[in-house]
Order: structure tokens, then sequence, then C-alpha cells
């Protein structure tokens, strides 16, 4: 079936709903929501047979609705309504949630029901649900959804009227007078439900150390006391605040935005205390940093992000960073923890095994932050390289990544290090990095090859779409997908962990590893590789003029999607018509011209008397990005010519490349004698 998705974000839930449509065969293609007229073109244009909102905040208009099925994927249980379905099921205290498909209607989330599936609610923040229980049950009431529409025989179930009646809850907007957290009153377990029920977004609003601030998370804290709504320590990056009868741990601060300020970013709540750029902030308290031990006794109830323990002669070595961003400092102390695992006398080691991402490379927002952003890109890139090499470079024992949740560009790579990767079954894999305008590190030129090809490698990282678990099975990025809920992921692991050292192969397995790994040494060392990746990565980090420095301050500050990025339009629409014989479906750009490899138009302006004007031509280009940002013709030249030599492409994309390069050096010298000017 021809599927358009209609999303204000590609977030999680949209790039799973769009990765698991096409492994069931569908044809399926992205419109993000910038607007009616534009959202009323694109269903002009691709003609689908079925229109699909997996996170949807705008209404749909009704010539749009009532001309086609638009099916409305809402976080809640059937007679759920308004914008902070999760916020409230977890300021509640909900057990139970669920999540309805419904047909868009004149009241927002008041249509007639295809398919509503149950779940479980435990204790963990909004987002980390909402990737987890929410995603599973999103997915599985999409594609039934998806089926009985097909099926046309069908007919959805009215929320009222006839046999049933769905209780009505429409609420509010959850706002911050709601969420406030009374310190002098609340105790821990309000506190720690009032945290993740804002969590990520928007935080609970406070005030900290002389300054109003959002505060990102909650964890409780078991032995650490003192007055309430007092600051009392601080633990790898986070705060502990008293309660009145405990204390909770607070990874990560947001500054609020004051008058005519840039929106703050997110950071670690040290960091984000000590002001780092802007030192005219409230300055972090003397506190003691109080670490948690490595191996937690199991009867500890606090926060660590990172945690070892053994069972049998398997070690265990789990990790949990925000959002997966891992900054320097992390990826120092993970390396540190993976160090000591390896001077255990275990057999196996698990790296991971945690229930929310596993990890999205390199601490984008303390990079934004940090004084000098180059420098800290490269550290950060440093010290993540670092953490592979030690992987890369284990051969006394088998190491498996064991991915609860979603991983990403240099998060992504840095599971391929392992010997096995298991994956949860709902987990996405997006093992690319040029939407950050990336070449990326962290051996992946050694590793992604290495398991799916040099073919495989170069359209994963050049088409840059999300890949489920099924599909990363197939493709053979993963070894093993397990079935479980995000809860019984973490048990799961241990019992395949066990069978693993216990299987009478294992010896000969590792000895197979060292081997190999002298082999693969021997014919070209880690050290070229990682010298070759962090020579391209040094250029972009380094040049103001890259990308990658927008593309990060866009990231971090959220700031709004202006246009369906082309690699997810799965086709050009064309006015008036269904998909033509020469449109993709899969994604990897529009339809290039005869002869020319699938790619994206770059479109030149020329700078005339301090306006910029469109020049009538455009070529076919594999970066997307450039046409995005329309830079100076000189500064796109550099780019496409730097990076045209640098993907690893089969030799038909070279060509075609140099091709491309030959018409950008024509079109240089004719159209542009003082080019960038
Ligand atoms: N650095 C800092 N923060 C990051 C991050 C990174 N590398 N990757 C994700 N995050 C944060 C997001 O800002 C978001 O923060 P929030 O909780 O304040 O909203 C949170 O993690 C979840 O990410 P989000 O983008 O909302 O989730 P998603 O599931 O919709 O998308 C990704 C996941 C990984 C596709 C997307 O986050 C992404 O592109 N991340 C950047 C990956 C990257 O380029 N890394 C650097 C190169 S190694």
């Amino acid at each position: 079936m021809r599927i358009l998705l209609v999303a204000s974000a590609f977030n999680s839930l949209t790039q799973r709903v769009f990765a698991e449509l096409r492994d069931h065969g569908h044809t399926v293609a992205v419109h993000l929501m910038v607007g009616d007229d534009q959202l009323r073109e694109a269903v002009r244009g691709h003609a689908p047979q079925l229109v699909v909102a997996p996170m949807l905040k705008a209404a749909v208009p009704r010539d749009l609705w009532s001309a086609h099925t638009v099916l409305i994927v809402h976080p809640g249980p059937p007679g759920d309504r308004g914008p902070s379905a999760l916020d409230w099921a977890i300021h509640e205290d909900a057990r139970s949630w669920g999540v309805t498909v419904l047909q868009a209607d004149e009241v927002m989330d008041a249509g007639d029901v295809w398919a509503h599936v149950a779940c479980e609610v435990p204790p963990v923040g909004k987002s980390d649900l909402y990737r987890g229980e929410v995603a599973d049950a999103a997915l599985a009431a999409v594609l039934l959804a998806v089926e009985r529409f097909a099926s046309r025989t069908y007919t959805p179930q009215p929320q009222h009227g006839g046999g049933w009646r769905a209780a009505d809850h429409t609420r509010p907007y959850l706002d911050q007078g709601l969420r406030r957290i009374d310190w002098q009153a609340d105790p821990t377990a309000t506190v720690l439900r009032k945290l993740r029920a804002a969590d990520s977004q928007p935080g609970v609003l406070d005030r900290l150390a002389g300054a109003e601030w959002f505060l990102h998370g909650g964890h409780p804290e078991d032995e650490l006391r003192g007055r309430p709504g007092e600051l009392i320590a601080t633990r790898a990056g986070a705060v502990c605040r008293a309660t009145v009868d405990g204390a909770v741990w607070i990874p990560q601060l947001r500054r609020r935005r004051g008058r005519g300020e840039p929106a703050a970013v997110k950071l670690p709540a040290t960091l984000a205390l000590a002001g780092q750029r802007e030192g005219h902030l409230g300055e972090l308290p003397e506190l003691p940093e109080v670490p948690a031990p490595l191996w937690l006794p199991r009867e500890r109830r606090t926060w660590s992000d990172v945690v070892y323990r053994e069972q049998g002669s398997v070690g265990l070595l789990r990790f949990v960073f925000p959002g997966g961003a891992m900054s320097t400092e992390h990826c120092r102390r993970l390396l540190d923890a993976y160090r000591f695992a390896l001077t255990r006398p275990t057999s196996v080691l698990v790296l991971g095994g945690g229930r929310d991402f596993f990890s999205n490379g390199i601490h984008l927002n303390v990079i934004e932050a940090a004084p000098d952003p180059a420098r800290e890109s490269w550290a950060n890139i440093n010290a993540m390289d670092d953490l592979v090499a030690e992987i890369l470079t284990t051969t006394d024992r088998l190491v498996v990544a064991a991915l609860g949740g979603n991983a990403a560009a240099g998060g992504a790579m840095l599971a391929l290090a392992a010997d096995e990767v298991w994956c949860r079954a709902g987990v996405l894999l997006n093992p690319h990095y040029r939407l950050m305008g990336l070449y990326g590190s962290e051996y992946w030129t050694y590793t992604l090859p290495r398991r799916v090809g040099a073919a495989a490698a170069a359209r994963l990282t050049r088409r840059a779409l999300p890949v489920s678990a099924a599909g990363a099975h197939r493709l053979g990025l993963v070894d093993r997908v397990i079935t479980a809920p995000p809860e019984g992921f973490g048990s799961e692991v241990d019992r395949f962990a066990a069978l693993l050292a216990a299987a009478p192969v294992l010896q000969e397995r590792i000895a197979a590893k060292k081997a190999a790994r002298e082999r693969d040494e021997a014919l070209k060392p880690l050290a070229a590789y990682r010298a070759e990746e962090l020579a391209r990565m040094r250029r972009t980090f380094f040049d103001a003029t890259e990308p990658y420095h927008a593309l990060r301050a866009a990231f971090v500050r959220k700031q709004p999607v202006r246009r369906t990025r082309p690699h997810l339009a799965g086709g050009r629409p064309r006015p008036g018509g269904g998909p033509g014989a020469g449109d993709r479906a899969d994604g990897a750009g529009p339809s290039p011209p005869a002869g020319r490899s699938p790619g994206w138009p770059l479109r030149v302006r020329r700078r005339e008397g301090g306006r910029s004007k469109m020049l009538g031509m455009s070529i076919w280009t594999p970066e997307p990005e450039y046409s995005q940002l329309a830079r100076p013709l000189a500064e796109v030249l550099e780019s496409v010519r730097a990076s045209a030599y640098e993907a690893p492409h089969d030799a038909l994309g070279h060509a075609q490349r140099r091709a491309d390069l030959a018409v950008l050096d024509a079109l240089d010298a004719a159209t542009w004698p003082a080019s960038g000017s």
C-alpha cells in the first residue's frame, strides 16, 4: 500500500513506523508538517491510499480528512484526549495505559477507533516510556489498523454509542503551575512523579542556585539526606536534592531563557550550574562529589550511569546516558569501567543492556556549550575512539553489545565494535552521520563494511535512513533480535549471555576472534582507520563554515523543521499525480535525471548587491544539506569537492561524482568569476 506519514518531526516513533511499515512491504513517504497548504500539496503529489500521523501536534485540515482516510496515533487509551496524554498518565500514577489509532475527525482525538493496544507504565521518565512501552503499543496498533484498512471489511468503532462507550477524559495541557514541586511538602514519590512526567520535555521549572532552571530527569536516592529543597551532593554531573523524606538525583538542567536570549541547551547539571560559557550565572555551591561504587550492591536504590555486575563467568557493564549522548567525560568514565571489567575473570562481557538509548554518539549539547566547540568536538571524538579501540582490541573474551533502546551515529558504530550485537525487537538503528554533516569515526570504516559489506555500508551511510531491528538483522548489522518488553530485556540478555558463556565452542570462538584481529591488523592497522577518519573529522570540526556547526546548533536548540528533507520524501510529489515511474519509494532521494545516481538537487545562489538570487540551475549531488543551507557557492564547491572523495563508494558512484564535480567546476568558472564574494 502507498502510505504517507505526516508528522511534526521525524522522531523515534515516526521513524519506527516508517521502518516497520516498509519492512511489511508498504511504500512509505514522510511529510513533515509545516503548514496546511504544504500538506495538501504533499497529499496531492503522493496520492497515498492511506495517511498515517504517528506524532502530529497540529490538526489535519477538514478537506483532507474528508477526502482521505487519515489515521492519528494518540498515546492514550480510547476516550483520552488532549496534548499532554503521557504527562498526565505519569503525573496521576497510572499503572497501565495504551495507544489508540483513530480516524481524523472534527474533534481532535475523538474520531472512530481503528485499533487500540494497552501497555504497562513502569516507573521511568516520559520519553523513555514513549520510546519503550508506548512505541511497542503504537506499532502493534498501527500495523493492526493498516491491516484492517487494507482488508476493506473493517468498520472503525465510534468511541460512543452502539456497544461501546469510552470514558471521556479531555485533559488540558499540563502546565508548569501543575508541575511545580513543593520541596517543603512533596514526598519523594511525588517529586519523582513530577520529574518523570516532565522528562525529557519540558522539564520542571524551578529555582536553583539563584536562577531559574528546568529540571530534567529524576531518580531516587536511598542514603543521602539534607534539608528539604537543598542541594546536597553531586555525582557524575548530576545533582542530588533533598526532599522532605529522602532525596532525588537530577542529571540535567536547562536554564530558563531570558527575554531576547537564545534558547539554552540542556546540560549535565553540574556543568550547567558552573555556567561554563555564560559565566554570569549562579555558581555551583560547594558540594561533595559522592561517587557510586561501580559494582553497586543489588539492594541499593541510587542513581548511577555506569554499573558493573557479574553473573558466573559473564560480566555486565551497564551504562545509560541521558539522550544517549556521550560527552568526553562520559566516554572516559566508561572506558575506565570497561578496563576494570577486563581485569575480571569472565569469558563474556556484555555492554549496555539498559532499556533506553544505547548511545547516540558524541554529546552535541556539551560541545555546543563549550568555550571552543571545535576543540571539544575533537576531544569528544577521540575519547569515543579510545573506548571503541579498547573494545576492538579485546581478544581474551567475547564482547556483546546489548541494545535495549535505539542507537545512532557514533553510538550505533560503538555497538558494532563488539563481537555480537543483540537488540530488542523494538530497537531502531541510524548507522550514519551525514545528517549532522559529519564523516564519522568510531572506526566505522572498519566495522561497518566488516559486517554488511562495502556496498551496503555505502548505502546505509549515504541514504541516512533508520533501520528496524528486523531490518538490521537481515543486513547482518545485528546478530540476535530479542523479543521482550523493555522491562524484560535485561533479564533476557542475562539468560542469553549465560548460554553463550556455557557454549562448548566458546574458547574456540575467542581464539578465532584473536586470530581474525591479528590478520586484519596485518592487512590494515586499526590506527590507520582511525587516522583517516579523524583527518576528515578534524577538517570539519575546525572549519567554522562546515555545515556541522550550523546543524549542531539547530539540533541542540531544537529549531523547528522548515521542510521535509528530501531523503524522507520518497520521491518528489508531482503536481496532480501519484508516484510516477521514475519516483523512488525507498527514500534514497528524489528521482535523478536519466543517467544520474540518486541524489538531491543542488541549487546555486548568486549574491547581487547584497541580495541573494537563485540561479536557474541545479545539479545532482549526494549531499542534501548543501541545497538546504544555500551557502555561498565557493563554500559549497569546496565542501562538495572535499566530500566527493571521502565516503566509500562503488566505482560507478565515484565516476558520477567526478562528473558532478566537473559540472561544478564549469559552473564555477562560467557563472561565478569572483566566486564566494
Ligand atoms: N548529543 C546530545 N543530545 C542528543 C544526542 C547527541 N548526540 N542525540 C540525541 N540527543 C538528545 C536529543 O536532543 C533529545 O533531547 P531531549 O530529551 O532534550 O529532547 C534526546 O536526546 C532524544 O533525542 P531525539 O532526537 O528527541 O530522539 P529521536 O529518537 O527522535 O531521534 C536520533 C534520535 C539519534 C536520530 C537524533 O537524536 C539524532 O540525530 N541525534 C544526533 C546523532 C548524532 O549526530 N550524533 C553525533 C555524531 S556521533
